[in-house]
């Protein structure tokens, strides 16, 4: 329900521009690519979102952002007028770069712009987060290991530091010049800037030791490149997790120092893969077992330090906020001024839409099965994301019976989408109720929250004038007598095994989802991959298993043990 006095609806002016109503699109689109980019943005924005931020720049000029095609189209930029291609280090690359953006960012922040809301570029520099295999180096204030993949990157000289900070200082240039509303830097997720500001990670004794000399430099630079009228944010770090590490008392310090140059602060919390040094810590993109708005103490701390020192800034939290509920209720707490979420958008693009119209129990709610943060962008929940457009048009000429077999996530959403086409569609299942295997897992305590996805498919089956036949065998004779012009078979997929004889008690992905457990403790397992981290148990044997949608969670809980106990 919303009120006549509801906050997320209301404008907020932040320095030279004013947002709409309360909810802002914090970046999640590098991967999506100039075809698909323009398509998901002017949907999401023309829904209402007041502030959408766009990954826009890497501050250094070997490390481009920009999805390849993107690049490779760009006349010039990628090699010389004899077509001979640059060296990613050549300054020239950067340049050729940097000129052929410029209409690039200009219609990203045109999509944006166009149906009412502001635009911002983030330049976000992984740092020691980088994989051997993307050839370019990791780089961060002290070698200390990647928390991602491992990598040992290279400590920064003060020379290299110098140039790092024109690197971030042109890119603002570019992303301002270039039609967008602001510049964000990205001081959080355990990358480049997230790393000077840490204790632990940042162990120089120079004058770039921990803290906030760095970002404050930057801010200055970036300050004087903009000029006074381009919004200037900056995401932070609120705590790192970890002994030594970054606390929401030292975030709160850091966020004092840095303030005087800020248009509006942004607050998350977390790294890659929720380990900080083999230890567990929060994901940035957090899963479905973690707590919902896990940077919210932390919000709430920099915000009363701000207040203290009479600093204030229009403060964005963000992190696992999937209702209109809960980030109603942290305006309400003032804990925050502005609403970020990123999945929440990719999951139902009228999220923002229906929060500030008090249509929130209508949002399909993000589940947190972060199938999203892989290549291609795709969602259970949203089918369409990242291929709007895709499937828009007339109704088919000639309308088809469909027979779909199998009413799991994939048949039921299929015979959903050719329903809601026009065709006849008949959806078999052997099962008396839509869900599939999924509906058997979503009894398990620790897949509770996925029951909306179930509860979502009933809906769109039900919506659509799909004719579900529950508990009916799809085989010859069935078939035979519906006489369907197409058949789609979505009977489900079965875990790997492995393909080899293994002396050993072997759980799958699914068997730990309902909590099977070995039949001794401390047994050797076979576990797929994507489940096994640095810190699961010794004797628990990794074997490469695919694409497992469950992955980040499951190995949270491998990683803590529970179910080996
Ligand atoms: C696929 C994907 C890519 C992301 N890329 C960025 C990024 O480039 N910069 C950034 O600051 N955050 C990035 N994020 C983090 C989101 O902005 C957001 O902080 C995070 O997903 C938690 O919010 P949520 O629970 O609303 O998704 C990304 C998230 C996802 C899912
Ligand atoms: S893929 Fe999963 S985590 Fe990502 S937006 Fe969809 S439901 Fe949320």
């Amino acid at each position: 329900m919303s009120t006549s006095a509801d906050l997320l609806a209301q404008p907020l002016r932040i320095g030279s521009r004013t947002l709409r109503n309360r909810m802002v699109m914090t970046p999640h689109l590098g991967r999506l690519g100039a075809g698909r980019l323009p398509a998901y943005l002017s949907r999401r924005a023309e829904a209402g979102v007041a502030m959408a931020i766009l990954p826009a720049g890497m501050g250094v000029m070997n490390m481009p952002v920009y999805p390849p095609d993107i690049v490779a189209g760009l006349e010039g930029a990628r090699g010389d007028q004899d077509g001979v291609p640059y060296h990613p280090r050549d300054e020239r690359y950067e340049t050729k770069l940097l000129a052929g953006l410029g209409d690039v960012f200009a219609g990203f922040a045109n999509t944006v712009q166009r149906h009412g809301a502001v635009a911002i570029g983030q330049i976000h520099h992984p740092g020691a987060e980088r994989s051997w295999d993307s050839f370019s180096p990791a780089l961060a204030p002290s070698a200390l290991r990647g928390d991602e993949f491992g990598t040992v990157p290279h400590a920064l000289s003060g020379t290299e530091i110098g140039n790092l900070i024109e690197g971030y200082v042109g890119n603002a240039g570019s992303i301002a010049a270039n039609g967008f509303d602001g510049v964000e830097l990205h001081a959080g997720h355990g990358y480049l800037l997230n790393r000077f500001i840490s204790p632990y990670y940042n162990r120089r004794t120079d004058e770039w030791a921990a803290g906030s000399t760095l970002l404050v430099r930057l801010l200055e630079r970036v300050r004087e490149r903009i000029g006074s009228t381009p919004l200037l944010g900056l995401r932070l770090q609120v705590s790192e997790e970890i002994e030594g590490g970054l606390t929401p008392e030292m975030s709160a310090r850091i966020a004092c120092d840095i303030a005087p140059y800020l248009d509006y602060l942004s607050v998350s919390i977390g790294n890659h893969n929720g380990l900080r040094n083999g230890r567990p810590s929060t994901p940035y993109t957090s899963p479905w077992l973690t707590a919902h708005g896990p940077a919210v103490d932390g919000a709430r701390a920099i915000r009363t330090a701000l207040a203290e020192a009479g600093l204030e800034r229009p403060l964005l939290v963000t992190g696992r906020i999937t209702t209109a509920a809960f980030a109603r209720e942290i305006l309400e707490q003032g804990d925050a001024d502005l609403i970020g979420a990123a999945r929440a958008y990719i999951a139902d693009p009228d999220f923002a839409a229906k929060a500030v119209s008090g249509r929130g129990e209508e949002i399909a709610l993000c589940i947190g099965c972060n199938e999203c943060v892989r290549v291609p962008l795709s969602c259970p929940v949203n089918p369409d994301a990242g291929r709007e457009g895709f499937h828009a048009g007339s109704a088919p000429e000639s309308p088809k019976r469909i027979v779909v077999v199998g009413a799991g996530p994939a048949g039921a959403t299929a015979a959903a989408k050719a329903a809601e086409r026009g065709h006849e569609v008949i959806l078999l299942d052997r099962e008396d109720a839509v869900g599939g295997t999924l509906r058997r897992l979503v009894a398990s305590p620790m897949l509770e929250e996925w029951s909306a996805l179930v509860g979502q498919l009933e809906r769109d089956v039900r919506a659509t004038g799909v004719d579900f036949r529950p508990g009916t065998e799809a085989n010859e004779e069935t078939l035979a007598e519906l006489a369907p012009d197409k058949v789609i078979w979505a009977v489900g997929a079965e875990p790997l095994t492995a393909p080899f004889p293994v002396d050993a008690p072997v759980l799958t992905t699914s068997d730990l989802l309902v909590g099977r457990r070995p039949t001794c403790p401390w047994s050797s397992w076979v576990v797929p991959r994507r489940i096994w981290s640095r810190s699961s148990p010794r004797s628990c044997w990794p074997v490469r298993a695919g694409a497992c949608g469950c992955s980040p969670s499951v190995t949270r809980t491998v990683r803590t043990s529970s179910l080996v106990r």
